[in-house]
């Protein structure tokens, strides 16, 4: 049986990153592509030169060429701007819309039966633009920015209390921004919430610390911004998709009326699968919590509005 095949758009920080995590995984195939010549071709060389190392068969591409990207099952779009440090993601806004609808037209073209994974921000107006380049419906134009934030956010709580990371479990909703929803309620520590595990002022805390978690990297690097977390985070939507695990993981997702919203990408639990957004996971939220994720709803559809104009 054929190996599935992957497509990383964007041989940058987080697309070699997860282009690596893909084929040492021996999870797909993966062609790696990016505007810049020589690029790809040397870090897809470089990977493929570690796979005897490592231990897998997976092939790996470097390209400028959408023609070696056709037949993918599973497109990442990473291509873009990063944030500098005092850039906000929406800086990036219009330059990144532009990269995304003309790498989506490009890939979309030779792989319409795939799966977009969306990892370019603004992630929530980026994945607006990829789901109009593509024509796809809202099941196969998926972004990825709640697995990262959750995943910082349990970091914060396994360090805070002495405990695995493993045995952490959070939910971050919301749009990918400052206006991120961390669900402390439904954050737990081996099924226990930490709101009975922690102080109010050090949920607060640790929340605050989540949804500035982007910006605190970008503050230390100077240059760039964080990639080893967002690849894992693409990574594991990838292994969920291709390996139809059903994983219920936060994601940006297109909602038609589920949570109150209609028509926006904005991070909730889904069920991830071979057919990819299988199913949105809707939870109870209290007053407090709907009207901050309408918040955040309402500053993804102000960058979709500028991008309309
Ligand atoms: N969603 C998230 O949680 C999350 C997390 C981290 C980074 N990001 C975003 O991911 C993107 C990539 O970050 P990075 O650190 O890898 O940046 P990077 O600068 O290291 O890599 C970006 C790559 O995109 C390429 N590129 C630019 N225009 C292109 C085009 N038209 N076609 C093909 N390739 C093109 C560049 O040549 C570069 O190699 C940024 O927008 C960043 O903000 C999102």
């Amino acid at each position: 049986m054929a190996r599935d095949k992957v497509t990383v758009i964007g041989a940058g920080n987080v697309g070699a990153t997860t282009a690596q995590r893909i084929a040492e995984a021996g999870l797909a195939d993966v062609v790696l592509i990016d505007i810049v010549e020589g690029l790809p071709q040397g870090k897809g060389l470089d990977l493929a030169e570690a796979a005897p190392v490592v231990a897998h068969d997976a092939a790996v591409l470097g390209t400028n060429d959408y023609a070696d990207t056709a037949g993918s099952d599973v497109i990442a779009v990473t291509s873009g701007l990063a944030r500098q440090p005092g850039m906000s993601r929406d800086d990036l806004l219009t330059k990144n819309a532009g990269i995304v609808r003309s790498v989506v037209e490009q890939a979309a073209a030779v792989s319409p039966e795939a799966i977009i994974v969306v990892v370019t921000n603004p992630l929530d107006a980026m994945c607006h633009v990829a789901m109009d380049a593509s024509g796809f419906p809202r099941e196969r134009v998926i972004g990825m920015a709640g697995v990262l934030d959750s995943a910082r956010f349990r970091t914060f709580i396994a360090r805070e209390l002495g405990v695995s990371v493993q045995d952490t479990h959070a939910f971050v909703l919301g749009g990918h921004g400052d206006t991120m929803v961390p669900l402390s309620r439904y954050s737990t520590v081996a099924g226990v919430p930490i709101t009975e595990l922690l102080p109010a002022d050090r949920v607060r805390a640790l929340e605050e610390r989540t949804a500035n978690g982007g910006a605190e990297i970008v503050g230390l690097l100077k240059t760039g911004s964080a990639f080893y977390a967002p690849a894992a985070g693409a990574f594991e939507m990838v292994e969920a998709i291709l390996l139809d695990r059903k994983r219920v993981l936060p994601c940006a997702v297109r909602l038609q009326g589920e949570f109150g919203v209609d028509g926006l990408f904005v991070g909730v639990p889904v069920v991830l699968g071979r057919s990819g957004m299988e199913r949105v996971f809707e939870i109870e939220l209290t007053d407090d919590e709907r009207a901050a994720f309408q918040r955040s709803a309402d500053a993804v559809r102000e960058l979709v509005e500028v991008l309309g104009r």
